[in-house]
Formats: structure tokens, C-alpha cells, sequence
């Protein structure tokens, strides 16, 4: 029987457990043998493997992160890290591997694949960010969540008579400041692709109190900059990069915050919603994206 390998990488979201379960079904039906390598890249070099059966993917469909386990393992830091993930691949005679990941796991799919590996990659990330994709499962959970936040903390704000700054998540890219601050009402948005004007945010909020309002709501995404004269300052929580140079990002919230309160004298607070946009149970359209995906990926395979 020919077998396929199935593997996680990168940030978890929701959804990886609907692309697992109807990778499994699917090859399962198709006459295939299921391997579940476990957390992403770093399974393959230690040979860290299960068989996937109908059994093993019973219930998982509503269920947040991912059964396979992850890291942000990179083949390609180490030559002898490579080296082992390529034998494991022959030893486990794989017919071809199905990658689930963002940018970096993806990365790495396709540097193997020139190496002669049979690769399928499947896009996933709750940032929105990966090139040939209109969506990837898990934004539309993380922009509910976010987005229903951003009506809690609204009514907080409007009875203390405060400004709420709210930190998401978004390294590169905005879509989940932009969409679930439109959908939460927000006043201002701010976005790793437009450098923030301080002075700018500060008089937008200025002429909404001059209006009667006495709160704003303003959205950041952790990887917005500072414009501060031409240099931009990226704020960052940690110097220590991932093993794909990522910085670990979040504080912009805090930093805005303090210097919203300062220059307008307005009371400001900050709430950073984190990892709780990447936990839980998926949206349905999340789920049906991540089951569409994994049928396509044994499709591709075959
Ligand atoms: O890439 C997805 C993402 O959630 C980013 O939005 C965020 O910057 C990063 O992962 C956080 O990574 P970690 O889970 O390693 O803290």
C-alpha cells in the first residue's frame, strides 16, 4: 500500500484539524496508508511518526489546533538536520508528504521539493498573508474572535469615557486589524503596511471627542511601525530571533497607548488579545476551507 505523509508547521490555528481529517478520509478511501509526522519539520528529522486511521481523526473536526503537534522547526538552519529529514523520508517510503504551514513551512516544502521530494503544500496561517491565496483557514476565526473583543471592550470604553487601544495579530500583513476592526466598528486601524502617524492618530481621535464622543476604540496590529521622522521603529518584545529570523512581536499596543494619553490627555487603556485569536474551536467556514484543502492535497498527491 502507498503512503502518504501529513505534517503541521509553523503557528498553529484553527482549522489544521478539519485539513488532517479529510486528508486521512480521503487517502483512506483512495486506497492509501496515513502517516502523521509530528510536530512539523522537527518529526521528520527524529522519525517522530503515527498512523493515521479513521479512528485517529474521529471528533477532531470542531477542535482547535492540531493533533499532529507543531514547531517552527528549519530544516534548513542545520545541514545535518536536512540530511537526517531527507533519509527519514525514504526510510518511511513515503509516496509524498502533504506540508500544512505558513510562509516558513512552505518555505521549506518547496526548497525539498527541488531536492527531489514529493511535496504538496497546503496554505495555512490566521495572518491572511500567503501569495496565490484569496483566504487562509483560520483568519475568519481569528477575525471573529478579535472582532467580538472589540464589542466587549466598546462598551467598556464608552461607559469609563476612555480610549481602548486593541493589539492583534498581523506580522507583515493587516487583513486581521482591518477586517475585524471594520466589523467591530473601530475608529482607527493601524497596519504593518502604512507606518503610523502619531500626530495623525491623535487628532483623528481629538475631532471625535470635539464631535460629543467621549471614547474611541483604535485597532493595532503587532507588526504596525512608527513613522518617527523617515526611520521606522518596529517594536518587538524579544531581540532573540526565531529560527527563521522572525523577532517576537507585541508592545506596540502599550507604547501607542502611553502616547495617545499624552498628547491628547485623553484616559487610554491597552488590551493585547494575543494567542486567543489562534485557539478554539474553528469557524464553519474555516472547517469546510480546511476540508476542502485536504482533499484537494490527496487529489495532487494522486
Ligand atoms: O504567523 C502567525 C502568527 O500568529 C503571527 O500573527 C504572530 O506574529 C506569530 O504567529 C506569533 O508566533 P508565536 O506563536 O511563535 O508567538
Amino acid at each position: 500500500m502507498e503512503k502518504i505523509g501529513i505534517l503541521t508547521g509553523g503557528g498553529d490555528c484553527p482549522g489544521l484539524n478539519s485539513v488532517i481529517r479529510a486528508v486521512v478520509r480521503k487517502a483512506l478511501l483512495d486506497g492509501y496508508e496515513v502517516i502523521g509526522i509530528k510536530n512539523g519539520w522537527q518529526g521528520l528529522i527524529e522519525a517522530d511518526t503515527l498512523k493515521l486511521d479513521l479512528r485517529s481523526v474521529s471528533g477532531i473536526l470542531p477542535r482547535g489546533g492540531t493533533i499532529l503537534g507543531t514547531s517552527r522547526t528549519n530544516l534548513y538552519k542545520n545541514p545535518e538536520d536536512l540530511k537526517q529529514a531527507i533519509a527519514n523520508y525514504k526510510k518511511l517510503e513515503l509516496s509524498a508528504l502533504i506540508a500544512v504551514g505558513g510562509e516558513d513551512t512552505l518555505g521549506v516544502a518547496s526548497k525539498l521539493l527541488k531536492e527531489g521530494l514529493k511535496i504538496v503544500g497546503v496554505p495555512k496561517t490566521i495572518d491572511n498573508d500567503l501569495s496565490g491565496t484569496d483566504y487562509t483557514f483560520g483568519f475568519d476565526t481569528a477575525i471573529n474572535i478579535a472582532m467580538e473583543c472589540i464589542d466587549r471592550l466598546h462598551t467598556t470604553a464608552e461607559s469609563h469615557h476612555r480610549i481602548m487601544v486593541v493589539e492583534v495579530m498581523g506580522r507583515h500583513a493587516g487583513w486581521i486589524a482591518t477586517e475585524a476592526g471594520i466589523a467591530g466598528g473601530a475608529d482607527v486601524i493601524l497596519i504593518p503596511e502604512i507606518p503610523i502617524d502619531i500626530e495623525e492618530v491623535c487628532s483623528l481621535v481629538k475631532k471625535r471627542h470635539e464631535r460629543g464622543k467621549t471614547f474611541s476604540l483604535v485597532v493595532v496590529a503587532e507588526g504596525a511601525e512608527f513613522k518617527s521622522g523617515t526611520k521606522l521603529v518596529e517594536v518587538t518584545q524579544d531581540a532573540k530571533l526565531d529560527e527563521f529570523g522572525h523577532v517576537r512581536l507585541g508592545g506596540i499596543g502599550e507604547i501607542l497607548a502611553k502616547e495617545i494619553e499624552k498628547r491628547t490627555g485623553y484616559e487610554t487603556r491597552v488590551s493585547v488579545l494575543g494567542h486567543i485569536q489562534r485557539g478554539g474551536s474553528p469557524t464553519a467556514f474555516d472547517r469546510i476551507l480546511g476540508t476542502q484543502f485536504g482533499v484537494k492535497a490527496v487529489e495532487l498527491v494522486k
